[in-house]
């Protein structure tokens, strides 16, 4: 058996949480909600232990840009170090950007006033990978949940609190007496729930979601994703979906954007970037999800792919992607290719395609 994310097989299974949330049918992605042009966030490598020197930067990010829609789930995949989580927190504005520019429903994340700053702050969240690690172990369920009301300071009477806090235990799929327990006693699929569950209580309209099914035993995992879709559903949430892999994004991305060393080398409809991958390193990424049939696995051919990712540190001039591509051609070496549209809304950046 391969650990491939098996939605269907869950849903199956009666009755799953997510099933009984709100089972209706995915609504058109609305307006533009996100954008994200040239994003750029290097890390200072500096040197000295008194007076320190700037030696070089870690080009975490390095020129990414794409778009979130109303309603809609953007998936963000690479391989470890590709610069995943750094997109994310520079949405967030947990970080300071080296360029380019982000724009949340048409207001620049630079340039806003405190007002719009504080319904920013509220109108973006994440939810993290770690279920275990983001949940203070010393607060009740009900105090993590109410937690981001406190601090924005909306939280209300008692009552209007505990409702509230029920009412969003109730929309992860847990029940209102968890509210007394502490994260301890919760398994790590009801843990995250918690986490998505303080994740919506200030009513965001998108979430950064960085692998949040990642730390999950698989058959959990379909469980989780679920949540997630069937919250969408509801809400009209916009997700940028984080996972390093493409079997984990499948089910629940509309788009989905492949990163390789600070840059997105494809992005496309989902089914398009299933269907006929362009770019050499999302044929790669790809040949290495297991297919559920045996017959097509056994025929299935892998791409190997030779040697490590280069550091961030010193990527390699032109195509960063040139140094383990299987079709890599001269100038590859030298020039660098933008990610450009093929005619169908597939964009790749590959001299393959000139
Ligand atoms: N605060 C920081 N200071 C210096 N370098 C950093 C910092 N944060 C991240 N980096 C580096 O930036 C690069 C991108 O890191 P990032 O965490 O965004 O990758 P990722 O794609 O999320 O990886 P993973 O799949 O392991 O979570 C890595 O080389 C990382 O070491
Ligand atoms: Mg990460």
């Amino acid at each position: 058996m391969t650990a491939t994310l098996d939605i269907e097989a869950s849903t199956a299974t009666p009755p799953s949480v997510a099933t009984a949330i709100e089972p209706a049918p995915r609504p058109q992605p609305g307006r533009e909600i996100l954008r994200v042009q040239d994003l750029k966030v290097h890390f200072p490598v500096t040197r000295g232990v008194l007076v320190k020197r700037r030696t070089g930067s870690v080009k975490a990010v390095d020129g990414v840009s794409f778009t979130l829609r109303q309603g809609e789930t953007l998936g963000l995949v690479g391989e470890s170090g590709c610069g995943k989580s750094t997109t994310g927190l520079a949405i967030l504005k947990m970080l300071e950007t080296s360029g380019g520019r982000i724009t949340y429903d048409g207001t620049d994340l630079a340039s806003m006033d405190r007002a719009q700053e504080r319904h920013f702050r509220r109108s973006v969240q994440m939810v993290y990978q770690d279920p275990f690690g983001s949940l203070n172990p010393r607060m009740r369920v009900r105090d993590l949940v109410a937690e981001p009301l406190e601090i924005h300071g909306l939280a209300g009477d008692r009552e209007a609190t505990r409702a509230r806090v029920a009412e969003l235990l109730e929309m992860v799929g847990l029940l209102p007496y968890m509210a007394d327990r502490y994260p301890h006693e919760f398994s790590g699929g009801q843990r995250q729930r918690i986490g998505i569950a303080r994740a919506l209580a200030l009513k965001p309209a998108v979430i950064v979601c960085d692998e949040p099914v990642s730390a999950l035993d698989v058959s959990i995992q379909a469980q989780v994703v679920n949540v997630f879709m069937a919250l969408q559903r509801r809400l009209g949430l916009s997700y940028l979906f984080i996972a390093h892999d493409l079997a984990v994004v499948r089910h629940i991305s509309d788009r989905i954007a492949v990163m390789y060393l600070g840059r997105i080398v494809e992005i496309a409809d989902r089914d398009a970037l299933y269907a006929r991958p362009r770019h050499p390193y999302t044929q790669a990424l790809l040949s290495a999800v297991p297919v559920a049939n045996v017959q097509t696995e056994r025929l299935r051919k892998r791409i190997v792919l030779r040697g490590e990712v280069p550091s961030p540190l010193n990527p390699p001039a032109g195509c960063r992607f040139h140094t383990r591509c299987p079709a890599a051609m001269e100038h590859c070496r030298s020039q660098e290719p933008d990610l450009r549209d093929h005619g169908d809304g597939q964009m790749v950046a590959c001299h393959l395609y000139d």
